[in-house]
Parts: structure tokens; C-alpha cells; sequence
């Protein structure tokens, strides 16, 4: 039985004390712990004081991104040993958004699987589709090609850190989402690509979250869906109430 995972990306949204706020209602919320992880993803400048309000609660605080070396002349960037370092639990990587306002290729991308890994550090690595393409019908092929080039290179036991999200870039912040069979779909071909590509035991194993427009209103839906273990979650994640009610579907 996989967990499920309800994880809130917060993006560039919020400002400390809106951050502060969240964070301690969030604490304060019943939810099944020992069936359900909640994560939150905050700006890096807020993740040390965040993660003193979320200390002694079941709620995870992780990155949205990081860099693949440890340290050196990379202005602006995070490293891993320096998010482990203020207690963070780990990383989003590979978000649409840095694909594509930040030009991160696949390359990148698994350049920092790879680091995640040799750190034992979990991550959420984000792939989608974008509307042309799944229009073009080719949303399947590009997906999992996505998928196989992040983890090249990515041995059965070091997937024991990787949590896939499927964010189909045309639902992400349009309110638009995909509908629950095509998202089980894809969660399907991914979940049968992992298979070939590692085995059936691996496939069944790993938890595939879907993202775009992740709603109180369509979470059980979504939910109720074979192969969707969790939501990946912005504009509903920085309300107290839509994200109660989106962990507590
Ligand atoms: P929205 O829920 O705002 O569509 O964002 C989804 C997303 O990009 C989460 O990473």
C-alpha cells in the first residue's frame, strides 16, 4: 500500500508572516499520519523559520529547487548540504516552471537526481506535457521520455528518494484540470514505464502525485483514482482552508 502525499508548492507567493500563519494552522490540523505525508514547499529565504514552526508537527518542509554541487562559485544557487544543513526534508525538482522560465533541461535536471541521491535527499521530480503536445497526441511518449531521462543513470535502490509528480503544464494555475481518467492514464504509463525500465515490484512501489489545478473540489476524484497517490498543489496550497480541506479529502 503507498502512502499518500499532499504537498503544497508555494512558489513566489506569500509574504513571511502570511508563511508563518499557514504553517501554524497547518500544524494544528488532524489528518492520518501514519496513511498520509504533508508536505509544504516554501520560498528558500523562509524554509529555516518555517521549519522551526513545523518542528514538532508530522508536516515536512522542503525546497522548490536546488543546485547539484555541494559548494563553489554559483552565485545565487542552494546546494543540498546546505538545505540539510537548516533541517529541510527535501526538494521539488524539475518543476515545469523551471523548465521552461529557467531553461532547465533534462540534463539538469538529472544532474540533480543524481545529487538528491548521493545525498539521501527525497525529492518530487515534476514532468508534463504541454498543451500542444497533448494536443499533437503526443503527450504519453513526451512524458515518459521525460521520465527516463531524469533518471538515467538511477539505480532500483536509489529510487527509494524519488516521488513523481505528473504536472501537465496546461493545467498548472489555469483551473483547468485534467480529468481523472486522463490523468490515471498517464499515472498508468508512467507507472508501466518504470516497470519495463526497473521492474513490476518498483512500479508498484513508487508513489506518482498529480498536479495543475488541484482544487477542494476535485481532489476525491482524483484521489479515488488507482494509480494517483497524492496532489502536488499551488494556488489551493496557500489558503489555510482549501489546503485543510485538499489534505483532509
Ligand atoms: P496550481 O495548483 O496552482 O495549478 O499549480 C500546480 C503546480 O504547479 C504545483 O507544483
Amino acid at each position: 500500500m503507498r502512502r499518500s502525499v499532499i504537498a503544497g508548492n508555494w512558489k513566489m507567493n506569500l509574504g513571511f508572516g502570511e508563511a508563518a500563519d499557514l504553517v501554524n494552522s497547518l500544524t494544528k490540523l488532524n489528518y492520518n499520519t501514519e496513511q498520509k505525508d504533508v508536505i509544504i514547499a516554501p520560498s528558500f529565504v523562509y524554509l529555516s523559520e518555517l521549519g522551526k514552526i513545523a518542528k514538532d508537527s508530522n508536516i515536512k518542509v522542503y525546497a522548490q529547487n536546488f543546485y547539484y554541487e555541494d559548494s563553489g562559485a554559483f552565485t545565487g544557487e542552494v546546494s543540498i548540504e546546505m538545505l540539510k544543513n537548516i533541517g529541510v526534508a527535501g526538494s521539488i525538482v524539475g518543476h515545469s516552471e523551471r523548465r521552461m522560465i529557467f531553461h532547465e533541461t533534462d540534463e539538469v535536471i538529472n544532474k540533480k537526481i543524481k545529487a538528491a541521491v548521493a545525498h539521501k535527499f527525497p525529492v518530487i521530480f515534476c514532468v508534463g506535457e504541454t498543451l500542444e503536445q497533448r494536443v499533437a497526441g503526443v503527450h504519453e511518449e513526451v512524458v515518459t521520455a521525460q521520465v527516463g531521462l531524469g533518471l538515467e543513470g538511477i539505480s532500483e535502490k536509489d529510487m527509494e528518494i524519488i516521488t513523481i509528480a505528473y504536472e501537465p503544464v496546461w493545467a498548472i494555475g489555469t483551473g483547468k484540470t485534467a480529468s481523472s481518467d486522463d490523468a490515471e492514464s498517464m499515472h498508468k504509463a508512467i507507472r508501466n514505464f518504470l516497470g519495463k525500465k526497473y521492474n513490476k515490484a518498483l512500479a508498484d512501489n513508487v508513489r506518482i502525485l498529480y498536479g495543475g489545478s488541484v482544487k477542494p473540489e476535485n481532489i476525491s476524484e482524483l484521489m479515488a483514482m488507482e494509480n494517483i497517490d497524492g496532489a502536488l498543489v499551488g494556488g489551493a496550497s496557500l489558503k489555510a482552508d482549501s489546503f485543510a480541506k485538499i489534505i483532509n479529502y
